[in-house]
């Protein structure tokens, strides 16, 4: 039977001027992806490096790197002399294989030499080593987002109060701390939630995390298993999608329009999900609220199926236009699992925001919140909850809040008046402005070599062909720092 040709494809290889080193990174990606997927089978053989880089216009040493690395890793075989192959036994590491596994047992080979046990990497390790590129920070340069500085950093009433509990004995260094968080926080909390983002909660439900991103990774770990189908918008936050693939959950990706996210659309595509995760006030990274008839199908799902709603509220709080949008949470507090975060209006760096939980969750995401760190540190916690009792916190908000809308106003016309056939995504809150245009990865990867850091909106978006374009931060920039950083984005663009 003729063989069958490989067709390999290289994500976002758009950039085929990108580094060599880049180049074959994203080759090795693609092969491992086509292994695991079963796409090339155990023992089959790969195209030689010379008609592979033939066929896709690489250099051949570009191709023997990615194949020296996919050996090192154990998805590989290679001997002199003879082609390389899909390495023997990978069908105990291949999903799609595992019921050929199960057919036919793997012949018995004899056991590879020690070094060779110690150099193959599982595949998850080398998925994480992605992660980390994945999930990198941008420098605190333009137009980075959520940079709490200058005129928005933390007042003096954060610093004189950080001193002054840090120096009690309630704050000293102790025992464990407790898993769900410092009570006197939960408590501030709980009368914020209520009073500014119409949460329904009481202390009891408030479960302290390290930030939004570890509430999503617990709130994947409570209520989904391996295999469960979930919605997550799209485009969607990558430290969201990171964490369901790695939990091994199926997810259905749901077109966001005007309205944001499509209830009707994921219930058609994949009615049997367990679980949604949403961002209600403020779509990421698009902007746009969902509107209340969204709001009361998505819990009207919710309670009739008994499925959960994650709500990711990360950034409500900075709206322009008017009061921040009410959280959903306050329409179900049952079946809703609402995420907060001090990311954006205090300081990403502190590593500390908060789950509200229905009453019949709090004590699985408190396990689950021990199970990965035991707690959060609680002299932090004891600054902010007398930060919030005080009322300071509340006037921090109000204070920064007008701040970053001069500051999101000045980006805006500078973009109108250096960029002027580019559109500018509507939209009347959060940290960062998206600024629509095409092969936004390329122009991101020019961009940050020039000193700018900007991220590219196509990566989080599933569908074909993806959104393009750039979101831009204002954060605490200076009005000449945001303007000079428009006019060399401009000039790269030209
Ligand atoms: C939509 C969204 N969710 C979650 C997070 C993570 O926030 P945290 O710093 O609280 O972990 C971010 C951070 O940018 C975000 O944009």
């Amino acid at each position: 039977m003729p063989r069958k040709p490989l067709v390999i494809e290289i994500p976002a290889l758009g950039a085929l001027d990108a580094a060599p080193g880049e180049i074959g990174r994203r080759l090795a990606e693609a092969l491992r992806g086509a292994i695991l997927k079963g796409e090339l089978k155990a023992r089959e053989r790969v195209p030689s490096t010379r008609s592979l880089a033939g066929s896709l216009g690489l250099a051949r040493g570009t191709v023997s790197v990615a194949y020296a690395q996919l050996v090192a890793e154990g998805y590989l075989e290679a001997r002199i002399g003879s082609a390389t192959r899909v390495a023997a036994d990978l069908h105990r590491l291949a999903i799609s294989d595992a019921t050929d596994a199960r057919r036919k047992p793997a012949p018995r080979r004899p056991s590879p030499p020690a070094t060779a046990t110690a150099n193959a990497t599982p595949p998850a390790t080398s998925a994480y080593a992605a992660l980390a590129t994945r999930l990198s920070a941008l420098p605190s340069v333009p137009f980075s987002i959520a940079v709490p500085e200058g005129e928005v950093a933390m007042d003096h009433h954060w610093h004189r109060l950080s001193k002054r509990i840090r120096a009690t004995p309630a704050a000293a260094p102790s025992g464990y701390p407790d898993a769900q968080g410092l009570p006197a926080l939960r408590t501030a909390l709980a009368d914020y939630l209520r009073k500014s983002r119409a949460v329904d909660c009481d202390p009891e439900h408030i479960i302290i995390t390290e930030g939004t991103q570890q509430g999503l990774y617990l709130a994947a770990k409570v209520l989904l298993q391996a295999g469960d189908f979930a919605w997550a918008e799209d485009p969607a936050y990558s430290g969201l999608t990171a964490v369901l693939e790695d939990r091994g959950v199926q997810v259905q990706r749901v077109p966001v329009d005007h309205q944001g996210f499509n209830v009707a659309a994921a219930l058609q595509a994949c009615p049997q999900a367990k679980a949604a995760f949403v961002t209600p006030s403020h779509q990421y990274p698009i902007g746009m609220p969902l509107s209340m008839a969204r709001r009361i199908a998505l819990t009207d799902w919710a309670a009739s199926h008994n499925r959960w709603i994650v709500e990711d509220d990360y950034d409500s709080e900075l709206r322009y236009a008017g009061q921040p949008f009410p959280a959903m949470q306050g329409l179900d507090r049952e079946r809703v699992i609402y995420l907060g975060t001090f990311s954006k209006v205090l300081a990403p760096s502190l590593r500390l925001g908060y789950i509200v939980a229905p009453e019949a969750l709090v004590a699985a995401f408190t396990g689950a919140r021990a199970l990965i760190g035991r707690g959060s540190p609680l002299s932090e916690q004891h600054v902010i909850a007398t930060y919030m009792r005080e009322g300071y916190f509340e006037t921090h908000i109000r204070r920064i809040r007008s701040l970053y809308g001069e500051k999101r106003q000045i980006l805006i016309d500078a973009l109108r008046r250096e960029l002027p056939a580019l559109r500018i995504q509507p939209a009347d809150q959060g940290m960062h402005i998206v600024l629509w245009l095409a092969d936004d990865v390329a122009v991101a990867a020019r961009a940050q070599a020039a000193g700018l850091a900007v991220r590219a909106l196509s990566p989080m978006c599933h569908a074909t062909p993806p959104l393009s374009g750039l979101m831009l931060g204002f954060g605490g920039y200076t009005a000449p720092q945001l303007q000079a950083t428009v006019k060399k984005l401009r000039q790269l663009l030209s």
